[in-house]
């Protein structure tokens, strides 16, 4: 008898299909990279690196890695890279531990202004083990105040600083990051996990020149399975002629144990995706879908995200249209604001984007009508505000789904949504 399993991922495979996927971290991978994913070399174990292997067996693997490897050097123009990292959060740890002793001070964009969880976020490894400093966005559009960061940074010295973002529309000036970098001595790295598909396709400036360490999932807008890469640039190299062999040593026995070479493999499928002229186009029409969706849903967007702050609406209003949306066939995700008016848990604000959408070939005139739907159900949540006592909001929201869910103009939504969606296709899916 087959296993439930197939039954589950039949049904995941038709809610990839009928809806539209916009949480921007998301994609859809080729049959190709799913084909690797899905292959015999997940049942290898190589601890250790190619040719320092503890395991017998690994000739093939190490030419898999080796190759995934030069694949990423090529790609990004840099001397040295790491394939090994389990995902993104673990690449992080292995480089915060490569730069830093236990207790050094690292700086990264606060969680609520769109940095990720391991630049120094509560209850990550980033500020249980090393002494976080966050720097934030100002002004009313929100953009890094790098007057802060340089305060921060000479006040704190800090032996990293992180310049990437998670929930940021805006693209990233590295120049002014290494400024600050210099002026305090700080290894400098660019986690552009959400951006390397843009990086790639020339639509964002390469951090490489300006940066000793550049990190980047793979599974984002660069389009391959999940992991991560670690990349150094000559600059690293030159800063820590050591910075290798403290890279390996973080990765292995740091923290991770044998590599998933299943996952190597379509890496190394995907960046050889990502080397063709075709990729070029795919981030270019990325950014275009971003920037008509911004300018329809009355916002801006440099990059493939759109940071939809809902105070308009109400307040405390981002679980509610992640939920409306979610009726009507739209997955987005609620996300704080900076200066956060409501909750970190119950949020202001909504983060939504194109990768997805673009790899199933929408373009401009598809984003019109895609952010009218979301407009549409965005009124549905009007008078749905968050309660401003605590201990109200559990029952108010489930209150409040419940009315979603019966909501008739959602319902119509998700029907209009569904014809269109499955027009296009879904690679892997039927
Ligand atoms: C900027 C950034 N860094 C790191 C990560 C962590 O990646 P993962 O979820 O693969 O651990 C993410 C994921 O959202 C991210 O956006």
């Amino acid at each position: 008898m087959a296993s439930k399993v197939f039954k589950l991922i039949a049904e995941e495979a038709h809610r990839q299909k009928y809806e539209l996927e916009m949480i921007p971290s998301e994609n859809y991978v080729s049959e190709n990279v799913l084909k690797a994913l899905g292959s015999i070399l997940t049942n290898k174990y190589s601890e250790g690196f190619p040719h320092t292997r503890y395991y017998g067996g690994n000739e093939i693997i190490d030419k898999i890695e080796i190759y995934a490897a030069d694949l990423a050097k090529k790609l990004f123009k840099v001397p040295l890279a790491f394939i090994q990292p389990y995902s993104g959060s673990p690449a992080n740890m292995a480089i915060t531990m490569a730069v830093c002793e236990p207790g050094d001070v690292v700086m990264g964009l606060s969680l609520s202004s769109g940095g990720h969880l391991t630049h120094g976020a509560k209850f990550s490894f980033s500020s249980i083990f090393y002494k976080a400093v966050n720097y934030e966005v100002r002004g009313d559009d929100w953009r890094i105040d790098f007057n802060q960061l340089e305060e921060l940074a000479k006040k704190h010295k800090p032996k990293l600083i992180w310049a990437g973002t998670t929930a940021y529309p805006y693209k990233l000036d590295y120049k002014k990051f290494r400024k600050i970098a210099d002026m305090v001595g700080a290894t400098l790295v660019a986690d552009c996990s959400h951006i390397t598909g843009l990086i790639v396709g020339g639509i964002h400036e390469s951090p490489v020149s300006y940066v000793d360490i550049v990190m980047t999932t793979t599974h984002k807008t660069l389009r391959g399975p999940r992991g991560a890469l670690i990349l150094v640039t000559e600059r690293g190299l030159k800063k820590d002629p050591e910075i290798k062999t403290k890279i390996q040593r973080a990765i292995i026995p740091g923290i991770q144990g044998g590599p998933h070479n299943h996952q190597t493999a379509a890496i190394a499928v995907s960046l050889e995706e990502a080397l063709k002229p075709s990729f070029k186009k795919y981030a270019a029409q990325i950014a275009k879908n971003a920037e008509v969706l911004a300018k329809e849903l009355g916002t801006v967007s440099e990059t493939h995200l759109i940071l939809l702050g809902l105070t308009d609406y109400g307040y405390g209003l981002g679980y509610q249209a992640q939920y409306a949306l979610e009726e009507a066939g739209i997955t987005i995700n609620k996300n704080t604001i900076p200066g956060e008016p409501a909750s970190p848990f119950y949020p202001s604000g909504i983060r939504l984007g194109t990768p997805a959408l673009t790899t199933r070939g929408m373009k401009g005139k598809d984003m019109v009508k895609i952010a009218g739907w979301i407009k549409r159900a965005l009124e549905e949540i009007r008078g749905l505000d968050l309660p401003k006592e605590q201990e109200k909001r559990k029952d108010f929201l489930r209150k409040a789904k419940l009315k979603l869910k019966g909501n008739k103009n959602l319902k119509q939504i998700r029907k209009e949504v569904e014809i269109f969606a499955g027009k296009f296709p879904v690679p892997g899916v039927k």
